[in-house]
């Protein structure tokens, strides 16, 4: 396990310097002035991955599909299980995500439901892992509340009898108290549930202390939704600072812990902590999104580390690819170039 995990594109003042500096010494990346275009076209594509309407339009535009496919493992459940296949024979594990998100009927939160149950069977079937992260927005929260925690139910039933794991993926600061709420009301039945927690916002330190305090596993991300400065850290350089705080917390008295991060800062910063207290692989894992930094994946995995890749699959990933566009202005760039290249040269029809 001696890899370093700063890549060589990484810009110096990016590093972490020598050593293993208190969580305050995590250097801050480019000056406040330097993000505001960066922070500007975040916001553009957050407030865009909420029109509906777009959303509706993009799905149907054949153009898109092969940018797409950079970050969601296909519109099938059996694009999904090859995906998957895939990921195990290179030493990876997973977590699947059907994608959809704030439904609007109660029916349409039942059909989500059920095509999680139909996720779980195939899984199971195919001797892939028992793992998928599920957001309560299209468990139908918005729309009734019991029809939500009936169908999450559901799928901790089926996911008990097929040895799962489920993790409700965290929304927007809206819905943490009844994210929590809900996890904590049926984690005493179904003790295989998980959550996760946004170094963004400021009352995630507590979060963290109470859910540590009930062996709950927590999942640590940076957060991905645009929150306001009165519930969430707003500079970059704070949030990462909130994020080592937290995750030296989890990691030194968390239950199986999910550090979710590309940073490779971070998981310096991860690695470093575990092997300076022996703190083994059995003990955590690292969790990267499809299709996101797959050399550092795969460095991790070679030197010993485990790390789960969350694979979204479905027809409905117009929000999560917004959201994935938010967080790297270079892919705006990608999409754009591809826009180009499929215009001289259509998409073969086979093109997910
Ligand atoms: P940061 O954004 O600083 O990126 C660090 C580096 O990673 C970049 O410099 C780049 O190299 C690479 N990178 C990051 N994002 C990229 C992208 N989209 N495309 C290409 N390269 C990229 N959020 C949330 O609010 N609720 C949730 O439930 C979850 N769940 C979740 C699960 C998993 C497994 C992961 C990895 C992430 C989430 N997230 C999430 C998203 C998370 O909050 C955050 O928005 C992204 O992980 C990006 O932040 P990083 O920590 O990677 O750092």
């Amino acid at each position: 396990m001696g890899a370093m995990y700063d890549s060589p594109r990484m810009d110096q003042s990016e590093g972490i310097a020598g050593g293993d500096p208190s969580a305050s010494a995590v250097p801050a990346r480019r000056s406040r002035l330097a993000r505001a275009p960066e922070r500007a076209l975040r916001s553009l594509f957050l407030a865009l991955a909420r029109r509906r309407s777009l959303g509706r339009f993009a799905t149907r535009l054949p153009l898109t599909r092969a940018m797409v496919a950079r970050f969601v493992a296909g519109q099938t459940l059996d694009d999904a299980l090859a995906t998957i296949q895939r990921l195990h024979d290179a030493g990876l594990s997973t977590t699947v995500d059907v994608l959809g998100e704030s439904v609007a009927s109660a029916d349409a939160a039942v059909a989500a439901a059920e095509r999680y149950v139909r996720t779980l069977d195939a899984l199971a079937a195919a001797g892939l892992d028992r793992n998928v992260s599920l957001k309560l927005s299209q468990m139908g929260l918005a729309v009734d509340g019991q029809v939500c925690r009936a169908n999450v139910e559901r799928i901790l039933e089926r996911a008990a009898t097929l040895g799962a794991f489920v993790r409700v993926d965290m929304e927007d600061h809206a819905t943490t108290d009844a994210t929590l709420a809900l996890v904590r009301s049926l984690r005493p039945r179904h003790p295989e549930l998980g959550v996760v927690i946004q170094a963004a916002l400021r009352r995630s330190s507590n979060d963290i202390d109470s859910l540590v305090a009930e062996s709950t596993r927590v999942r640590l991300c940076k957060g991905a939704y645009n929150e306001p400065a009165s519930v969430a850290f707003i500079d970059r350089a704070d949030v990462d600072r909130q994020f080592v705080v937290l995750m030296e917390r989890l990691l030194r008295r968390g239950t199986y812990p999910a550090i979710a991060t590309h940073d490779e800062r971070l998981i310096r910063r991860a690695v470093n902590l575990a092997r300076r207290e022996g703190i083994g692989p059995d003990r955590f894992e690292f969790q990267m999104l499809y299709g996101v930094r797959r050399d550092l994946q795969e460095r991790l995995v070679a030197d010993g580390w485990t790390v789960r890749v969350y694979v979204p699959y479905g027809a409905e990933w117009y929000p999560y690819f917004m959201r994935r566009l938010a967080e790297r202005p270079a892919n705006v760039a990608f999409v754009l170039r591809s826009l180009l290249q499929e215009r001289r040269a259509p998409l073969p029809k086979s093109a997910p």
